[in-house]
């Protein structure tokens, strides 16, 4: 229930995306006043940044009920079936992670998306017949951390486009007053913009920050506001440095200026020197160290700027 209450329920609760949320606001308030479903949404963006909760909030925006699945677990048209035969005239049908469907699901979806229809064969060999079946208008979100993944026939159906980008410092000071309130804890402005700058633009991040600087808070000062020190102490226990970089990036960056004197590296190759799979790099690392200009994408393959030299505070080797 505490899990369910840090998250927003309305426009008016949700913090930042300000161009999306007024985007979102005009379609929804069109839709309503038509009596009408909303067209079908694509979220994208970095993970983390809300992409189920803004889903939640426009459910609630348009008075629906939301069915909340992801790819990986529709493995069968049947999964699909299922899903489509429960929802009411308007409903949400949110899959997270879209891009990994299974083809002959993300085939069923064409022409419910487009028709509020899927034709299935029931039967088999001569007893084999196709039976029609009609859907109600529902709308679909479906939301991934890749779009470029998505076939060109899936994603055109979508006639909603949403980018999430990085929340910034205020924006997510913010939410950890917003979640600070929710937990009924105390916490200073310095130290919630804190929190707020090393939290790599992600509310999921600050939200996890928050509660392990209040355990330290708990544990360490007598009264219960949690101040600058505390959030300092607890962070740096936590290996997150001032650019809110975990230990996992400053071993990317660590990697590819040692062994490979700032690239340029393959992405496969900073992978398995770290254990990870490359679409964890690629999708929870990279971004972030990209938009803060820590790393740079080249047809060669990834390397590290000077900023990314300098922060690490190590000098590039010069060709003689
Ligand atoms: N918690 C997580 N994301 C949020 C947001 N965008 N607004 C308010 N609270 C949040």
């Amino acid at each position: 229930a505490m899990e369910a209450s840090i998250r927003p329920q309305t426009f008016a609760d949700y913090i930042g995306q300000a161009e999306l949320k007024t985007e979102l606001q005009v379609y929804i308030s069109a839709a309503l006043a038509r009596d009408e479903s909303l067209d079908h949404v694509l979220i994208y963006g970095p993970p983390g940044l809300g992409k189920t909760t803004l889903s939640t909030v426009i459910a609630n925006e348009m008075h629906v009920n939301i069915q909340t699945t992801s790819g990986p677990a529709i493995e069968k048209t049947g999964d699909l079936l299922v899903l489509l035969n429960e929802l009411e005239p308007g409903d949400i049908l949110f899959i997270d992670e879209i891009h990994r469907l299974p083809r002959q699901v993300e085939e069923m979806l064409y022409s419910a998306m487009e028709d509020f229809q899927v034709d299935i064969i029931i039967g088999q060999d001569e007893g084999a017949h196709p039976v029609h079946f009609p859907l109600p208008p529902f709308t679909l979100i479906g939301a991934t951390t890749r779009p470029g993944a998505l076939s060109a026939p899936l994603r055109h159906r979508f006639g909603i486009v949403s980018h999430m980008r990085y929340y910034n410092q205020e924006e997510l000071q913010q939410v950890v007053q917003r979640t600070s309130h929710v937990f009924h804890s105390q916490i200073l402005d310095d130290a919630s913009l804190e929190i707020g700058r090393r939290s790599r633009g992600t509310p999921r991040i600050a939200n996890r920050l928050f509660r392990r600087v209040r355990d330290f808070a708990q544990v360490y000062r007598q009264d219960d506001c949690i101040d600058l020190s505390i959030t300092q102490e607890a962070l740096n226990v936590l290996n997150v440095d001032e650019c809110g970089l975990d230990s996992i990036d400053r071993k990317i960056l660590q990697l590819m200026i040692q062994f490979y004197n700032g690239g340029p590296v393959g992405l496969s190759t900073i992978a398995a020197n770290l254990s990870e799979d490359t679409t964890t790099i690629e999708d929870m690392y990279e971004p972030y160290l990209i938009q803060q200009g820590f790393l740079q994408r080249t047809p060669r393959g990834r390397i590290v700027t000077d900023k990314g030299f300098k922060h690490l505070g190590l000098t590039k080797q010069e060709d003689r």
